[in-house]
């Protein structure tokens, strides 16, 4: 790893996910040894800074979200030498050059990282292009959401896509960096035990829970126009639908995986009107107490427009329409202001063809696979043993087969996803990326639940720190199931 060596350019260098997750990200890289010695990294934003106060507003950055214990400060110190700061208003073309003079027609491969709005995605590739700082092997890495709906999203791609071929971008979506969910692939494909029984003939019917418990956190302007559809689920939630639902790749090259990804994207089922309030359940927070702590709701927050029916929560039932999985639904919620912070998938295999114990306790046979994603990564497969005691006769019981990470691996640091992204991206490997077809299969899934839903705006409330609204919970209970509680 050490010699892949790169010049990386982070357009978007003082906003928020820049100091909060890539310069933390890429000290960890530091620290472990993983930046190439030669590997130079150029900030560039609006404000005028000179290279000492961005190396001082990077280590302040630094000292805020990297654990005291982890700023080793011979790391730091080579850290921030490596970083450069050049001042430039993105959407002109003037002050490009300073980029291509920065570069000292440097033989390494350049990253160019945009941390920006993406309907600007389009003019920054333009002037970099014509000012002479890419060459054949720069690569492009955005952030999501890419556009607002298959149309949009495919004017900003062919944008990219007219100054980097689809082998050199980079479409970050964070939760195919963290560990737990590659760990799904291994889970699925080494695995003979459920490698087997992973298909409609075993599995009754799948949950993914993405809960979070802050709220709009100062970006209500953004997330207004995109509400909780295309903020979670078009991009991290439909990736785990994927990951749990794709037939297994050939190996583990990023086009085989990608392949088998976009076919469940395509297999999966279209809304209709008549699904609304049935199979999909919209819903906007309210106040409540979170952790003992009053918050606000939604419409309270800091530079809301009170008349919003932007949904902060959402809940579905879908299903991918193939021979996998005819008949199996897959429950999808994600929320903000949730009670706890939790993303989870849930596996319930089905029941024995034939059932000879206690009649009351048939619900409770079956087992379910839980996979915790975050926080307490973990995977516990739920068994039914015999209640011990004299006096129990047959009874069932269920408890866990667990395996916690921390405590199985203890000495192993979890890296933060942005780590192991901007890792791939410097040697190359497409795999945990994103590709157009991927986005836009995704965005013609959603675009076909937001046309239904256009007729029905008012989103249901819920109060800050519940589960969401009370119909989230009927969605599931009508098929006589629940959303699952116990770890
Ligand atoms: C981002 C969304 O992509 O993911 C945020 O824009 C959300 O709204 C975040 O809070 C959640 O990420 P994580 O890693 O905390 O689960």
């Amino acid at each position: 790893d050490i010699d892949t060596e790169i010049d990386l350019a982070l357009f978007g260098a003082l906003g928020d996910l820049a100091q909060r997750k890539l310069f933390p990200a890429l000290f960890h890289l530091e620290r472990e040894g993983l930046l190439a010695p030669d590997t130079r990294l150029l900030g560039l934003a609006r404000q005028e800074l000179d290279v000492d106060a961005f190396r001082s507003r990077i280590e302040k950055a630094l000292k805020t979200y990297v654990k005291a214990e982890e700023l080793d400060r011979e790391a730091l110190a080579r850290f921030l030498a490596r970083l450069d700061f050049l001042p430039l208003d993105f959407t002109k073309p003037e002050g490009y050059a300073a980029i291509r003079e920065w570069r000292q027609e440097a033989a390494r491969p350049m990253v160019v990282y945009l941390s920006v709005a993406a309907k600007i995605y389009g003019d920054i590739c333009r002037h970099l292009e014509a000012s002479g700082s890419l060459d054949d092997e720069s690569r492009v890495v955005v952030e999501k959401p890419i556009g607002y709906d298959l149309a949009s999203s495919a004017e900003i791609n062919d944008a990219i896509g007219a100054v980097f071929p689809e082998s050199r971008i980079y479409r970050i979506d964070h939760y195919l960096g963290k560990e737990t969910v590659q760990n799904l692939i291994a889970l699925r494909f080494a695995n003979p035990l459920f490698g087997t029984q992973w298909n409609q003939n075993h599995i009754s019917h799948v949950e993914i829970t993405v809960a979070e418990k802050v709220g709009i956190e100062g970006r209500w302007g953004y997330f207004d126009d995109a509400g909780q559809l295309r903020d979670m689920v078009q991009n991290h939630l439909l990736q785990l639908v994927c990951l749990i639902a794709m037939d297994p790749p050939a190996n583990l090259d990023a086009d085989a995986i990608r392949d088998e990804k976009v076919k469940v994207l395509k297999a999966l089922k279209p809304f209709t009107d008549d699904m609304l309030g049935r199979d999909v359940v919209r819903g906007q927070y309210i106040a409540g107490t979170i952790d003992g702590r009053s918050v606000p709701g939604y419409l309270e927050e800091e530079g809301a427009n009170r008349a919003s029916h932007t949904e902060t929560f959402v809940a579905m039932k879908t299903g991918v329409a193939n021979w996998r999985w005819a008949g199996v639904p897959f429950y999808l919620r994600t929320g903000k202001r949730m009670p706890e912070k939790l993303s989870q998938i849930v596996i319930h295999f089905r029941q024995q063809p034939h059932y000879i114990f206690d009649p009351d306790q048939r619900e409770l046979a079956a087992n379910k696979l839980v996979i915790r994603l975050q926080p307490e990564e973990g995977i516990a497969l739920e068994v039914l043993t015999k209640d011990s005691g004299l006096d129990k006769g047959m009874r069932l019981r269920r408890g866990p087969l667990h395996l916690d990470f921390s405590s199985a691996f203890p000495k192993t640091r979890i890296p933060d996803a942005y780590e192991r992204l901007l890792l791939e991206v410097m040697k190359g490997q497409q795999y945990l990326f994103v590709r157009r077809d991927e986005v836009e299969h995704a965005w013609r899934w959603c675009d076909s639940l937001i046309a239904a839903w256009e007729d029905d705006e008012v989103p249901r409330r819920y109060p800050a720190g519940s589960w969401g609204p009370v119909a989230s919970i009927a969605m599931i209970t009508q098929d006589g199931r629940s959303w699952y509680e116990d770890y």
